[in-house]
């Protein structure tokens, strides 16, 4: 039989990975997989169930009664959690300011683990996230890890925020940014690190079309 095909897109946070993962989705006609959006998901969730994040039965409880998924019908991965779409919530600063703690517990990550790799067995897809090449899908076909000045990603991100009208300043953006980093790569539990066969794109003073083509230079040609 023959196996799927896997695009794993790795890095740090705010360094454009999904949006190279889209199109690049769209592209192949692959599905489009935002791993993040899971973690984010899921914290929304404890949020809103007010979840000990310290108490072991606690955690379990609730991740029994989450559902994730995605409507990637046009490839801007709205995400459902338990049939609502969240897609704009989880995005917001409350999720984001807690989600690197929640992502680094076992047992949530063993849960979203599980579902990502079951997913990875019934499309081929590009899937972005932190630990997806060294972890997730350590035989990924081709491994891409992402990265830009810090600067330019939180300039990003805040003109991301004022598009959408949310009231927070370029420093709050850039010190959430740099929280996050630090969370996501020296957690215990798969912490975010190049993996070693993976290829090290740096965006910063790269287009879209640039970033796409770069991508596309390394597919393996046997496709
Ligand atoms: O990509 P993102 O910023 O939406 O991810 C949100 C958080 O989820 C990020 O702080 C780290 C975590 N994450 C993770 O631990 N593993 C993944 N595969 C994807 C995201």
């Amino acid at each position: 039989m023959k196996k799927n095909i896997v695009i794993a897109i790795d890095g740090y946070s705010s360094c454009g990975k999904s949006t190279l993962a889209k199109t690049l989705a769209q592209k192949l006609n692959y599905i489009y997989i935002d791993s993040g959006a899971m973690y984010r998901a899921v914290t929304l969730y404890f949020i809103r169930q007010n979840v000990d994040l310290i108490s072991h039965e606690a955690i379990v409880t609730a991740l029994k009664d989450i559902d994730i998924d995605f409507d990637s019908r046009d490839y801007q991965s709205h995400v459902l959690l338990n049939g609502e779409d969240v897609s704009e919530e989880i995005r917001q600063m409350h999720v984001s300011q807690l989600v690197s703690q929640v992502s680094a517990i076992n047992e949530v990550r063993q849960s979203m683990v599980k579902q990502q790799q079951k997913m990875g067995k019934q499309k081929n897809i590009v899937m972005d996230g932190r630990d997806i090449g060294t972890f997730v899908f350590p035989d990924a076909n081709l491994k891409l890890f992402m990265t830009a000045d810090p600067k330019t990603r939180a300039e990003r991100r805040y003109k991301e925020a004022q598009a959408k009208g949310e009231n927070i300043s370029l420093e709050a953006v850039f010190d959430n940014l740099a929280h996050r980093d630090f969370q996501d790569t020296t957690r215990l539990v798969s912490p975010l690190v190049r993996a070693n066969d993976a290829i090290v794109l740096d965006n910063t003073n790269l287009n879209q079309a640039e970033q796409l083509a770069f991508a596309m230079a390394y597919l393996p040609k046997n496709l």
